[in-house]
């Protein structure tokens, strides 16, 4: 590991860099991540070093995020190695705390997010959003960055980011940062991990469903037909169950049939083992 990176486990010590950092005039950028880092996540870091003169990740897989039925136990989790990796991309400390650190005995609060949480994601995980919203707010309250930066990937976790920071006065500037892509178009994401050679060999279908919809919209037809037929394409190419492709309007995902301001295409499908996440974003043009 390369040794300008520090790993603290608890608030007061994380507190107590940022208060270092702050007195001496820095500016600090933060990126919060479940670890098991890739490009994407490391492109969140240099992104933020473009913006701010020190860089802070915490790597905490959060409990509260998870559903029942879903990868908790199995989300991969490699803390030396992305360690390693965020030193590499000059990233000056990480926050990686205990479950007991972020949600001691007696932990009661939730964070809710009305209308940008529901639909979506919101409908096929729930409780998933007030997960990443209630950890969200105690890591930018833990951190007080002056920048925080989370991929568009998650386009609707960004929404709900975007609206708790603004609605609580959390004194953070939310920074969304496009997705990074393999060549085959694939989004990077720690879940791609489950997939097997075949079922990797398939998933760049999600990205030109995606596409897809995007020509159809520029030409004036309608999303429900366009979204169908994507859906459709999809199980074709092997996927096995498709939670969802609709078309969104970008900043408050209110749902949209035919283009007129920014909009957002978004989906969601499982292949194999993995349930894959993707969106892009269309205008009129
Ligand atoms: O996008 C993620 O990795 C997580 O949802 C986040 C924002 C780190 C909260 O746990």
């Amino acid at each position: 590991m390369a040794e300008d990176l520090d790993i603290v486990r608890t608030v007061a010590e994380l507190r107590q860099r940022v208060k270092y950092w702050r007195d001496q005039g820095l500016s600090v950028a933060f990126v919060p991540t479940m670890g098991a880092l890739h490009e994407g996540h490391l492109t969140l870091v240099r992104v933020g070093l473009e913006l701010a003169d020190r860089v802070v990740a915490s790597v905490f897989v959060n409990p509260t995020q998870f559903g029942a039925n879903e990868d908790l136990s199995k989300y991969p989790r490699q803390e030396a190695k992305d360690a390693e990796l965020l030193a590499g991309a000059g990233c000056a400390l990480m926050f990686a705390p205990g479950v007991e650190e972020m949600y001691p005995a007696g932990f009661a609060t939730t964070v809710t997010v009305a209308g940008v949480s529901e639909g979506l994601c919101g409908t096929v995980r729930p409780g998933h959003f007030a997960g990443v919203a209630t950890v969200v707010t105690k890591l930018l309250l833990q951190c007080l960055p002056d920048i925080a930066l989370f991929g568009e990937k998650d386009w609707q976790q960004l929404a709900v980011i975007r609206r708790l920071a603004c609605d609580l006065d959390i004194p953070a500037r939310i920074v969304g940062v496009p997705t990074v892509r393999e060549p085959d178009g694939v989004a990077m994401s720690s879940r791609n991990a489950y997939l097997s050679p075949e079922d990797r060999a398939r998933a760049p279908a999600l990205y030109a469903a995606l596409q897809a919809v995007a020509a159809g919209l520029r030409e004036g037809r309608g999303a429900a037909e366009l979204c169908h037929r994507a859906s459709a394409d999809l199980l074709a190419a092997g996927f096995h169950a498709v939670d969802y492709v609709e078309v969104r309007d970008a900043a408050t995902l209110a749902p949209v049939e035919h283009l007129a301001a920014p909009a957002r295409i978004l989906a969601a499908a499982r292949l194999g083992g993995a349930r894959l996440i993707d969106n892009i974003g269309v205008e009129k043009g």
